[in-house]
Formats: structure tokens, sequence, C-alpha cells
């Protein structure tokens, strides 16, 4: 898997940093293989541009963009982005000639890069993709689509690209039979690995796997649910599939021929070639090919929540925007994007939605007690329900936690407005979301290790009076509370509450 990406860098020594500038490749790469396969050499390249350095760190098996660059003599630092919230370091030497990168405190040998010669720069830069005409940005109206965030299934969590006709029918069968369609999963988004080829005529075709997209199409809304599509503003996805690169229009006329509802346009690849800062254009371009092309299309935005994607994404037609990198069906990895996600609250709303990413409920590597943490967080947030577990082999408790209707109610909450934290205490955590009729979602979140004990007062929830309580998860009404809260939380585990104000005799 090739991926690259490009960033502004800051700089802490700058005289020192023009060393460093330039581009790098990969010791053991010689130029009769750097002319064939370009894309699977290590590249790293620093440059001056928008008003700093950027850089672009090509690894074929890593996402990174070096948002850091130090340099202290021979010593170098770059601190590499993979996507928000997620930066690794790297520690290199360089000598005249030859920098070595090595993770700190890893065992691993290190990367040794070298300065390409004069003809080896040439052949890089002839053989690298060409920037397309980009729009200018502006800010497209809203399609009116995912007044509430969007709620369905995705192949990739579980199946990666093990997919085909057959498995994504099955999965909607099983959506209606376990009840989750009718609980809200409507979606059903196939993920990277459809695409085959394109014809003489520019036009992309699936792969055998997907014989006839229309005919799937057409099972799909036959059955009440809508048909989800995946694909890159790159040469190539993320697994190294065709993308839409200099093809968008005619894609997005493809994919509403086929009956797409929904299409995931994921960064991968076309980081060879843009700048993170022309992101907004970018994806502005797919989100109007596809207005172009009439059949309206919910626009996922993916490219892990860099360049403060929350700011432009409604404007470039997003009606959700990954606001991390991947998630993992792992306590660490859910809990650490999940409860980073506070700051972002201001920027989400109808028809525009943070996407923590998908969920994994019902993969099996977390506890009953972390799934329920992960829905009770995910509908705080008002995030996108995507669910991520072979839904044709679900087991009943993760039915039962992806169709609790008051859960799903608080994140299909029709005021739109996610939660924020208002109490934290070490490991605990209080997080409140307005609803709708006055009503307030309360989470009290145990990080710990540890079973503990919670509390908040009413001024830290920002509640007056007194207030009648639902506990959700419990499934059951709680005596009227006045002036604080106070519950036993389980390890990893949550107290759910929706508390509504109750009039003063
Ligand atoms: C990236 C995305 C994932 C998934 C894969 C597919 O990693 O962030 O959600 O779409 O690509 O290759």
């Amino acid at each position: 898997m090739l991926v690259a990406v490009a960033a502004a860098v800051a700089v802490v020594d700058t005289a020192a940093a023009q060393e460093i500038a330039g581009t790098w490749v990969s010791q053991e790469v010689d130029a009769e293989i750097l002319g064939r396969e370009p894309q699977h050499v290590r590249v790293l390249s620093i440059r001056e541009a928008h008003g700093g350095l950027i850089g672009r760190l090509i690894v074929p098996t890593l996402v990174g963009i070096p948002v850091a660059v130090e340099q202290h003599g021979d010593h170098v630092r770059l601190v590499i982005q993979m996507a928000r919230g997620m930066e690794t370091p790297l520690d290199g030497t360089l000598t005249a000639d030859r920098l070595s990168l090595a993770s700190p405190g890893s065992t691993s040998p290190p990367a040794i890069l070298r300065r390409p010669s004069a003809e080896e720069l040439q052949v890089l830069e002839r053989l690298a993709p060409k920037k397309l005409s980009i729009p200018t940005m502006k800010a497209l109206p809203p399609n009116g689509l995912a007044r509430t965030p969007p709620m369905g299934f995705s192949t990739w969590n579980h199946f990666q690209t093990a997919i085909d006709d057959r498995t994504i029918r099955d999965v909607a069968d099983a959506l209606v039979k376990t009840g989750m369609r009718d609980a809200g999963y409507v979606y059903v988004n196939i993920d990277d690995g459809w695409q085959g080829a394109r014809d003489a005529h520019g036009t992309l075709h699936p792969n055998e796997k997907f014989p006839d997209m229309k005919g799937l199409a057409d099972y799909l809304h036959e059955h009440g649910l809508k048909l989800g599509i995946y694909t890159s503003p790159g040469p190539q996805s993320c697994a190294g599939f065709e993308g839409s690169y200099g093809h968008e229009a005619e894609d997005a006329r493809t994919f509403a021929q086929w009956g797409v509802d929904y299409l995931k346009y994921d960064w991968c690849s076309a980081g060879l070639i843009y700048d993170d800062a022309e992101m907004p254009p970018v994806y502005l371009k797919m989100a109007e090919a596809i207005r172009a092309a009439g059949r309206p299309m919910v626009f996922s935005i993916c490219q892990y929540g860099r360049a403060d994607v929350w700011k432009w994404g409604a404007d470039a037609g997003g009606n959700l925007w990954r606001t991390t990198g991947d998630i993992a069906d792992q306590w660490q990895v859910m809990s650490t994007i999940g409860f980073a996600q506070d700051e972002l609250a201001p920027f989400a709303g109808p028809g525009h939605w943070n996407d923590p990413d998908m969920l994994e409920v019902g993969n099996g590597r977390m506890t009953t007690a972390e799934y329920r943490t992960h829905m009770s967080l995910w509908a705080l947030l008002a995030a996108p329900l995507i669910a991520g577990h072979d839904v044709r082999s679900s087991a009943p408790d993760a039915v039962a936690l992806l169709t609790n209707r008051d859960v799903i109610a608080i994140d299909q909450d029709p005021l739109g407005r996610p939660g924020r934290r208002v109490v934290q205490r070490g490991p605990l955590e209080v997080w409140t979301r307005p609803l709708a009729g006055k009503r307030t979602a309360v989470a009290l979140f145990n990080r710990g290790a540890e079973p503990a004990k919670i509390e908040a007062s009413f001024v830290e929830l920002g509640i007056d009076g007194r207030a009648g309580a639902l506990d959700v998860w419990a499934e059951r009404s709680l005596d009227v509370l006045e002036g604080r809260i106070a519950a036993d939380v389980e390890p990893h585990g949550v107290v759910l509450l929706v508390l509504e104000p109750v009039q003063r005799r």
C-alpha cells in the first residue's frame, strides 16, 4: 500500500533545516527501480511553500506527513502526523548525503535515505501524477441530506477487501432480520475493494466480485436500504485500487446511474499530488461532480482529520468528515479517539457532522462495558453510527447494544448539537448533550481500570431545579433528582442518563 501526504512543517532551527530540505530516497533503490516503480520507493521531500516548509513522506507501509522538523547539528527529529492526534516522532542522523531515520527506542534497523542524482530527480518529477485543475474554494449550499447523523453499515472494519456481491446481499438481509434496518441502519456502504478497471472510454467498472452494481443497488432499495460506495481523489485508493483521479465527473455519473446514495471520498494517494492546504477544493470538485450527476448522495470526507477539516468540510459539500485516523477494535484506540472530540463540537450540526470513524461493536475484542461506552460516547458526540461487524452472524448482545432505542434517540436528536465534556477528574469524565424538549443526556464515564463512584453537581451539568431521569442502559426511570447526580460505574464503563426538568411545585 502506498500512501503519501503533505502539510505545513513547523521548523525549529530554520538555518539548519535547509540541510534537510530537498528530496531523499531509499538507499537500497537504484535508478532502474526508481524509473520503473517510483511509487514503491521511500521518498522524503521537504521544500518551501505556503510561507513555511512543507513536507511529504512516502513510505509504502506508513501514512505520514512531517508536521515538525527539528535539527540540532547532525541530529534531526521529524514528527510524522498519521492523522489528527496521531503523531509519531522519528529520530534521524544526517551526514553529507545520508539520512538515517528510526523510531525512538525501536530495535528495527533505521531506514537509510540518500540524495537522488539529478537524473533520478527528473525521473521522479516526470512520473509524479500532475495536479489537476481544481475549483476556486467557495461554500456549496447544503444538499439537504443527513439532517441527523447517517446510520448504516460499512464493510471495512470487519471484511476489509474480502467483499463481494453475495456478502453485501447477505448483510442486507441480516440488517432487516436483526431489526437493525428498522432501528435506522439503512446505508450499506461498500468500502475499498470493489473497484475494477477503466475501459477505453474511461468508465470505471467494478471488479469481477461485483458483476452487477445496479442490480445490487436495486436489491438494497427494494429492501428499504441505501447503497454507499467508496473512491479516492488520487490515482489509487488506500488499498491500491483504481481511484477517481482525472475521472471525477465520469465516476460521479457512473455512481448516479448505479443508484448510489452515499460516497466516501478517501484522500490516500491524492497526497502524492496535492498539499494538505489544497484539500478543500479537491473535495469541492467531487461534491460539485455529484451535484452535476443529479442523484442526491451523502458526501463523506475522509482525510483523517487533517488540515482542520471541520472548518471547511461543510463548505466543500461534506455531510460528514473524519476527525481521526482509523479506529480499531481496541479499548485504547476507541477511547483515545472518542474522548478527543470535545473541542470539535461547535463545528457539527444538522447536515454536517464530525465523524470519529465507524463502530467496532460486535467485533469481539472489547468487553460489553467497553462497547456500551463506545455507543454512548458516539451518541453523545452526534457521530454517524456506521456498524462495522459481520451482521450475518451478530451475537444477540451486539444487536441489543446497536439497537437500543434511547441511545439511538440521543444520537439522532433533532437539535443536532453534539455533547461536551463538563467534568474531568483523572480517568472520570462527565459529558452532557442538550436534547430537544429541554432534556439533557448525561454520561458518566469511567476510563479507569477500577470501579469508581462518579458525581456531578447540577451546576456542573448546567441543570436548574429538579429533574426526572431515565437510566438508558438499565432501561429504568430513577427517582426525581435534585442538586447532583452520583453513580457507581464499572471499569471502562458508563452510566448514561436522560434528565428532564420537572415543574417546581
Ligand atoms: C483508509 C480509511 C479507512 C478505509 C481504508 C480503505 O485507511 O481511513 O476508513 O476506508 O482506507 O483502504
